[in-house]
């Protein structure tokens, strides 16, 4: 299999990366920190992979993502890309969004509009190759404006709308779309939390995400416990929702 990763750093990307090196899958890592990316590549070459590439890049600037998606075409021989999974993100400050429109914006930008980015550029090349798997990390704070996170969960709604409508237009051409939703997830986006039992490792989302690809689903929630609480949460009457803190 061909791979892109986009966000290939992050913990969660990190370890589908190695679930995949281990079966002998090509590999090209994109992501912000370059100083990462050749130990990495070191580590998923010994792991299994196939072949790995790697291009730096801090993916705030829009303008590059087509030169960026353009070499991990050329690293694949101008072969077809099987999987492009987008995992990066960051989690705001809510406080100190809510008050700094700035810091908003470029909490949308990252979660939000760089995917969309993203997307936009990769759409017209797997209606080319038809076929193929669009795969994104958003978050099931996207299916409720919570208190706590409504400027990180209101990017991630944008994404995951953006995924329904993309599904449905890429569909005669066969090419699938998989929004991935997890929910508490032990990694350094989440260093200055408290873990308790509703927590998952990256290890087990990443299993979860190989599963979901090998099965072409179109909406994950990782673990699934996180569609039934989601869907709780978002039957609550929001004459009630409004007063709730969580
Ligand atoms: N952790 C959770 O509880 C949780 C829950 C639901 C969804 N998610 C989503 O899961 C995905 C992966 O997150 P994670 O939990 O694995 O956390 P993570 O390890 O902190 O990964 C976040 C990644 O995003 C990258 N990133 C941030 N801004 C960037 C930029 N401007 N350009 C390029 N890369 C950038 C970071 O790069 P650097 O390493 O260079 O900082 C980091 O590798 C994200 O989309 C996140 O929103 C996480």
């Amino acid at each position: 299999m061909n791979i892109l990763l986009i966000g290939a750093s992050s913990a969660i990307a990190t370890a589908v990366a190695r679930r995949y090196a281990a079966h002998q899958s090509g590999l090209f890592l994109i992501a912000r920190d370059g100083s990462r990316l050749a130990p990495q590549k070191q580590d998923l070459t010994i792991r299994g992979a196939a072949r790995v590439g790697t291009h730096e890049l801090d993916l705030l600037s829009n303008e590059e993502h087509e030169a960026a998606i353009n070499a991990a075409i050329q690293f694949f021989d101008e072969g077809d890309i099987d999987l492009v999974l987008i995992c990066h993100g960051s989690l705001p400050d809510q406080e100190a969004a809510e008050q700094d429109f700035d810091l908003a914006r470029r909490e949308i930008d990252i979660n939000g509009l760089s995917v969309i980015s993203l997307l936009t550029r990769l759409a017209p090349h797997f209606k080319k190759q038809g076929h193929g798997l669009l795969a994104v990390v958003t978050s099931v704070a996207g299916d409720r404006g919570r208190q706590p996170n409504f400027v990180y969960g209101a990017a991630k709604a944008l994404v995951s709308t953006y995924l329904q409508g993309l599904r449905g237009k890429l569909l005669p051409y066969g090419v699938d779309v998989l929004d991935i939703r997890p929910g508490l997830v032990d990694s350094p986006m989440t260093q200055q939390f408290d873990k308790g039992f509703l927590w998952s490792s990256p290890e087990l989302v990443a299993r979860k995400i190989e599963k979901a690809v090998g099965r072409k689903k179109h909406t994950v929630y990782i673990p699934g416990y996180w569609r039934l609480i989601m869907a709780v949460v978002r039957l609550i009457p929001e004459a009630v929702f409004k007063r709730l803190k969580f």
